[in-house]
């Protein structure tokens, strides 16, 4: 079986995902972490089909199970993939093509089932363990989950990556109920992504500058939370330069937000660098 390397950003959301979940990749486009979930080593080289679960395979069936495990004892499933059920959508067809044509390459046929359409929509309720949306933008993963409620359980990993709106992806999450359980980074190309894992939960914000740099920095490698607050600040820098040309009084506020938050930032920077 040929097997798909990833790179680091997807690398990192695959490690976080446990062994023997549900799992669905939203917005997949080409589908290399579905492909590299199901092509992690089984074990003892035996295979995942796309057969229906049988009725005493589990204890809680559920009907829209993609991928099961066959003639397998329960006691088994701790040596298998690290995905019981793999699914991977896209709102968009041509990302879907692309997707099917890389699990033919990859040898994964019936071990992913493709789905068409719009966010969290193309599932029913508890169909999933683990939801994974990377690579696209705060605003638009918040409002998936936020159309999609009621299919979500008190059991469900949110695994996001989001290119921009961190600070207003968190912000949703912990006014929706969930809790931030990590803030995780990964350097690529020269750029740092931020990687958010919630779930449902209460989560106690101690200050609001942990919007913007995550509430779990000292989870990450020292060096990297080093470099990434020193681009924070280096980005705040640069609106309050903005900000400084013009003379208008909701100016001259957003100024001095961004001036403490700058300070935060620089005390928090100065802890790390102890
Ligand atoms: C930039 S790609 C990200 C691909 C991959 N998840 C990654 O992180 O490398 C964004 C993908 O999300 C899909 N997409 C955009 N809006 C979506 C939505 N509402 N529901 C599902 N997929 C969506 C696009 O068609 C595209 O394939």
């Amino acid at each position: 079986m040929k097997k798909i390397k990833l790179t680091p950003r997807l690398d990192m959301i695959a490690q976080l995902v446990p062994r023997n979940s549900r799992v669905i990749d939203i917005g997949t486009d080409h589908g290399y972490l579905p492909i590299f979930l199901a092509s992690e080593d089984n074990g003892d080289g035996s295979s995942v089909s796309l057969t229906q679960r049988e009725k005493d395979d589990t204890e809680e069936p559920s009907p829209c199970i993609a991928m099961s495990l066959t003639q397998r004892e329960k006691d088994d499933t701790k040596e298998l993939s690290p995905c019981v059920a793999i699914i991977a959508s896209d709102i968009n067809e041509k990302p879907l093509a692309i997707t099917k044509k890389n699990i033919i390459k990859y040898d994964c046929v019936n071990k992913i089932e493709l789905r068409l359409g719009s966010g969290l929509k193309v599932l029913e309720y508890n169909e999933v363990d683990v939801i994974i949306i990377a690579g696209m933008g705060g605003i638009l993963i918040s409002e998936m989950i936020d159309e999609a409620h009621d299919i979500l359980t008190d059991q469900n990993i949110l695994i996001l990556q989001p290119m921009q709106a961190q600070k207003e992806l968190r912000e949703y999450l912990i006014q929706s109920g969930f809790e931030i359980i990590k803030d995780l980074l990964v350097k690529e190309d020269n750029r740092i992504y931020e990687i958010i894992v919630a779930k449902e939960g209460k989560h106690i914000v101690k200050d609001e500058i942990y919007y913007e740099i995550g509430f779990h920095l000292e989870m990450n490698p020292k060096l990297l939370a080093i470099e990434f607050l020193k681009k924070k600040k280096v980005s705040v820098n640069k609106i309050i330069s903005n900000l400084v040309d013009s003379s208008s009084s909701d100016a001259e506020n957003k100024q001095s937000e961004y001036r403490r938050k700058l300070l935060k930032i620089e005390k928090i920077l100065l802890k790390h660098n102890q």
